[in-house]
């Protein structure tokens, strides 16, 4: 009869260990439909030259990589508060997609706080993921930003390829940021 108690207790345990695990292992970050209304719950991104706070948007498009299979990239975009037209660096370009007659999602999380910028010289704790926010040529992109001038820039970062930094679309075009932060995620 001990020995069985004693079962149940190691079985309730564990079961309760792993249940919490399970929970707290799921990222909390999602991605609204964006129709030109701002979510309270999205997740601030970056900075741009009237100081006004940018957002992080997401748009697929047709991959130029691999046209011989029907894939597509999904690519973070820059979202300005207010603002219709998103736009992302791609293929050494700029390209612009409008929520009006497109789809753009936007970057929301109930918790803001579990999200924090990291330079890529600090070290990150083990609990830190960094957040994918699409993906490109079948490489996870993560999300990053760089101060240029007055503005904060965010972009992609290749997870297969770092040495390409922080690649962002600025002033019309696409340049590569080797001084940046990464986005992480620590529950
Ligand atoms: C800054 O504000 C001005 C005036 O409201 C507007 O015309 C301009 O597009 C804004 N620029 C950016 C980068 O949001
Ligand atoms: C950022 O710099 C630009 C160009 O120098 C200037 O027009 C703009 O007012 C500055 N914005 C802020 C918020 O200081
Ligand atoms: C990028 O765009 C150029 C045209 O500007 C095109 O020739 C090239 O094939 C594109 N790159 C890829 C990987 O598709
Ligand atoms: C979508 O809207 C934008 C901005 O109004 C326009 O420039 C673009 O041509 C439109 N695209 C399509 C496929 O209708
Ligand atoms: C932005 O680009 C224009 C040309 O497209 C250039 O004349 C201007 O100097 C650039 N501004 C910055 C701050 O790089």
């Amino acid at each position: 009869m001990k020995a069985f108690l004693l079962y149940c207790l190691i079985i309730a345990t564990v079961s309760t260990f792993s249940y919490g695990g399970i929970l707290s292992s799921v990222e909390d970050y999602f991605w609204r439909d964006y129709t030109g209304i701002l979510p309270n719950d999205a997740l601030p991104g970056g900075i741009d030259s009237n100081g006004s706070t940018t957002y992080i948007a997401q748009i697929s498009i047709p991959s130029l990589w691999d046209p011989t299979r029907s894939t597509v990239d999904v690519l973070p975009a820059i979202l300005q508060a207010g603002a219709i037209i998103v736009y992302a660096p791609y293929n050494a370009t700029v390209v612009y997609r409008s929520a009006s007659n497109s789809s753009v999602k936007i970057l929301c999380s109930s918790n803001p706080r579990d999200y924090q910028w990291y330079s890529t010289t600090e070290m990150l704790s083990p609990f830190h993921k960094y957040v994918i926010v699409g993906y490109e040529a079948s490489s996870p992109l993560y999300a990053g930003r760089a101060v240029i001038h007055n503005e904060t820039v965010t972009g992609k970062i290749f997870a297969n390829d770092r040495d390409a930094g922080l690649i962002v679309a600025h002033n019309g075009t696409q340049t590569h940021q080797y001084s940046y932060k990464v986005l992480t995620y620590a529950p």
